[in-house]
């Protein structure tokens, strides 16, 4: 069965190019996003990772830990992280899982068969501090991701997690955002002194706290 929104993250314990880790106690109480890449030496994965060493100070920022994952060993990753240094012009700086038995791949529902029965598609998972899942992207082996997406989901995430917020289309962090239907013009008084401007009495934009 899938790994869906609010269900908890399932927990492990596996080899990565850190050494052996325990999944729960990687993330402490940071967020957590762990993402798939289909296998060792390919063009796409190799720009992937690449992208998202360049990016750590972000995840660092939004304190959020990364982790990788694929059905290759370890050893192969090893040898193909110095391809990536070399091809991508950046260190490795987040653990990348050797997953060769394919547990970690079969918890989160990474492998759909339809489209490769050895492979894992390109699945990203943000994880709260809660260890609930927040967020789930499926993009097929042919489409490299966008990461700043993902750090732009975190922002939102990060956001609404505090504040009875939600975030609207194309939003980038800085944005007005708009006030959930639930709170009464009243509260949202309180609730956010900026002000609020009212399109609709559904759709109320309010600069963020
Ligand atoms: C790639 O990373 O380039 C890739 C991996 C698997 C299938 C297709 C492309």
């Amino acid at each position: 069965m899938a790994v869906q929104l609010g269900d908890e993250a399932p927990d492990f314990t596996a080899e990565t190019t850190e050494g052996k880790l325990n999944f729960y106690e990687y993330l402490g109480d940071s967020w957590g996003v762990l993402f798939s890449h289909p296998r060792d030496f390919t063009p796409v994965c190799t720009t992937e990772l690449g992208a998202v060493a360049k990016l750590k100070g972000e995840f660092d920022k939004r304190n959020t830990k990364v982790i990788a994952v694929s059905v290759d060993p370890v050893e192969s990753h090893h040898d193909w992280v110095k391809d990536i240094e070399e091809t991508q012009g950046t260190a490795i700086n987040y653990p990348i899982i050797g997953d060769p038995d394919q547990t970690v791949a079969n918890l989160y529902g990474m492998i759909h068969p339809n489209a490769n029965d050895t492979q894992t598609v390109r699945s990203v998972f943000v994880i709260g501090p809660d260890k609930k899942v927040k967020l789930t992207i499926t993009y097929p082996a042919s489409t490299g991701r966008n990461f700043a997406e993902i750090l732009r989901v975190i922002d939102s995430l990060q956001l609404t997690a505090k504040h009875k917020l939600a975030t609207p289309a194309d939003w980038q962090q800085g944005d007005d955002a708009i006030i959930v239907v639930a709170v009464s013009d009243d509260e949202a008084k309180e609730l956010f002194p900026k002000g609020f401007e009212t399109k609709k009495p559904y759709l109320r934009y309010t600069p963020i706290p």
